[in-house]
């Protein structure tokens, strides 16, 4: 699904230079659920954003499902996104004033969807992350697994080959963590996604297939665990 290979990300320039990814190979399959860990700092959602397409790389190759993408020019880049990714940050970033089902229909609007196909679309996304009872609810009546949860079926919009998580589960309790995880995990096991999260956070690590450890925009161990049932 994502082959990376002598990845370089350098930010700012002349004598501000940070060096955030320095020569990292990383692959990811289809059906994985992988976790990258590693001090704050280590280039995490440098890696993330270079391999959602959102930033650039600076050097080395990135390939998407074997398409090229490092060197693709800028104005492709939200096509290569919309087809093959869903994000989900740590903070929600879902729209205050819309409902659940109305930030989930947004995303659907982006990838093509329209009129009543998007609202049915959008319930059933909502079902599946078990929120069918708060299709009409705001953000601000949720709680944080909650509001993670739109998010999970917001980045469900257009069923995205790949799913990547910055710390999804770093603002909510232990209980909801574990919850995003089953569902994340679920997406990897019975739909063969590829799912990468970014985690500072131990009680989710059972759910990894193959854990990435990252110091100074590099990879410094890569652990294989037992695929769990
Ligand atoms: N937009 C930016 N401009 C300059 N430096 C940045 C930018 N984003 C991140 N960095 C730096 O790049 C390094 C890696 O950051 P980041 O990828 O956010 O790490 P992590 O997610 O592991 O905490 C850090 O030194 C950070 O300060
Ligand atoms: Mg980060």
């Amino acid at each position: 699904m994502i082959e990376i290979r002598d990845l370089y990300k350098t930010y700012g320039s002349g004598g501000a230079e940070v060096h955030a990814l320095a020569g990292v190979d990383l692959d990811v399959a289809a059906g994985e659920v992988l976790m990258l860990m590693g001090p704050s700092g280590s280039g995490k959602t440098t890696l993330l954003s270079v391999m959602g397409c959102i930033l650039r790389a600076t050097s080395g190759s990135v390939k998407i499902e074997g398409r090229e993408v490092a060197r693709m020019a800028e104005n492709k880049l939200p096509e290569v996104r919309l087809k093959h990714f869903g994000f989900i940050f740590q903070g929600f970033n879902l729209f205050p004033a819309l409902t659940a089902r109305e930030n989930v229909e947004l995303a659907l609007k982006l990838k093509g969807l329209k009129g009543t196909r998007a609202k049915a679309e959008a319930a059933a996304l909502l079902e599946q992350v078990g929120l069918a009872d708060k299709l009409n609810a705001f953000p601000s009546d949720l709680s944080g697994g909650q509001k993670q949860r739109v998010a999970i079926a917001r980045a469900l919009a257009g069923e995205p080959p790949i799913v990547l998580a910055d710390e999804p589960t770093a603002a909510l309790d232990s209980q909801s963590g574990l919850t995003v995880m089953e569902i994340l995990t679920g997406l990897a096991r019975k739909r063969g996604r590829a799912v990468v999260v970014v985690t500072h956070d131990n009680r989710v690590l059972q759910y990894a297939d193959r854990i990435v450890r990252i110091a100074d925009g590099r990879v410094v161990d890569e652990e294989d665990r037992e695929r769990a049932a």
